[in-house]
């Protein structure tokens, strides 16, 4: 396919699905044929690991060895001496394979600092761009193609620089008033940076979720949705299903389950579908 795309999964709020939405599109692209690698950023407790169900073997990894390299340590300015030592693979210690076919570079407690950390960089552009240099130097060589980023759901600066390197947002939404004002707040902020930085990062999927058609707001705020943002919503929402969380608890998503229920096999289909609409827009075969 060429160069490594990328999409960041972002919302200034916790909750409405940015993980959920990285695990399940990350095996949507796959089942569409793509290499996939999934990065955690969004914080210490490892969600995403946790929904494959490889988190406590990476917790006992982490307990061992305190100082093993992880995806904190690669916002360091020490990192490139690190990954000297680490010889020809330095991501091998990273990257985790998981059952359902994607590859993974969990959390760590080390992004609870990370934050701070990169406030201390004076110069913005460093500070936001540490991500990135990463991305093209150590992840790109290794040929994905694409990787999904999980962001923190607030702004800070582990968020901006998921959104700086990876340049295009994937938005999770459910349908409500509040929601649809994070999703504008979303947009100016996006304007800001494009503004302030030179640099423009794109709105590329906005994806309905935790849809309950039963009540007539959803269905308003779905129109509503689909109005103000034309190019990048998806063509299907995810319905809210019971068996997308029981199947969360269980270190899987709804791809993995056996006997999926009527809301499960609706969500699968439009994840097939966004990863389908994401890879076109990433690709940049359909334009704003
Ligand atoms: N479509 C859905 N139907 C039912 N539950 C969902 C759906 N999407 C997400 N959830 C559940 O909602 C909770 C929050 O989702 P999560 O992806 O962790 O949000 P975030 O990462 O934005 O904080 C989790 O328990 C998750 O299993
Ligand atoms: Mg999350």
């Amino acid at each position: 396919m060429g160069s490594t795309l990328r999409a960041a999964a972002f919302l200034d709020k916790g909750g409405t699905g940015k993980t959920t939405t990285v695990a399940h599109l990350g095996i949507a692209l796959n089942e569409h044929g793509f290499d996939v690698l999934l990065v955690d950023l969004a914080g210490k407790q490892g969600d995403l690991a946790k929904h494959f169900g490889v988190w406590d073997d990476y917790q006992q990894r982490i307990e061992a060895d305190a100082a093993w390299p992880n995806v904190s340590t690669v916002f360091d300015d020490a990192w490139p001496t690190i990954a000297e030592k680490l010889g020809a693979d330095p991501l091998d210690d990273l990257i985790v394979a998981t059952d359902e076919g994607v590859d993974l570079i969990p959390a760590h407690p080390g992004l609870d600092t990370l934050d701070s950390e990169l406030g201390n960089i004076n110069d913005a552009r460093e500070r936001y761009s540490r991500f990135e240099q990463f991305l093209d130097e150590y992840v790109d060589p290794l040929a994905y193609d694409i990787v999904l980023i999980d962001l923190p759901g607030m702004t800070n600066n582990v968020s901006y620089n998921g959104l700086w390197a990876a340049q295009n947002v994937i938005v999770p939404i459910e349908m409500g008033p509040f929601e649809a004002e994070q999703a504008d707040a979303l947009r100016r902020d996006l304007d800001k940076i494009a503004t302030n930085f030179a640099t423009t990062i794109e709105l590329a999927l906005v994806l309905p979720n935790k849809v309950d058609t039963r009540t007539t707001l959803a269905e308003e705020y779905l129109d509503a949705f689909e109005r103000e943002y034309p190019d990048a919503i998806a063509a299907d929402y995810v319905p809210y299903s019971q068996d997308i969380r029981n199947a969360a608890q269980q270190g899987q998503t709804a791809f993995a389950l056996t006997d999926p229920s009527a809301t499960a096999t609706q969500a699968r289909e439009a994840y097939l579908a966004a990863a389908d609409l994401l890879v076109k827009r990433l690709q940049g075969e359909i334009h704003v």
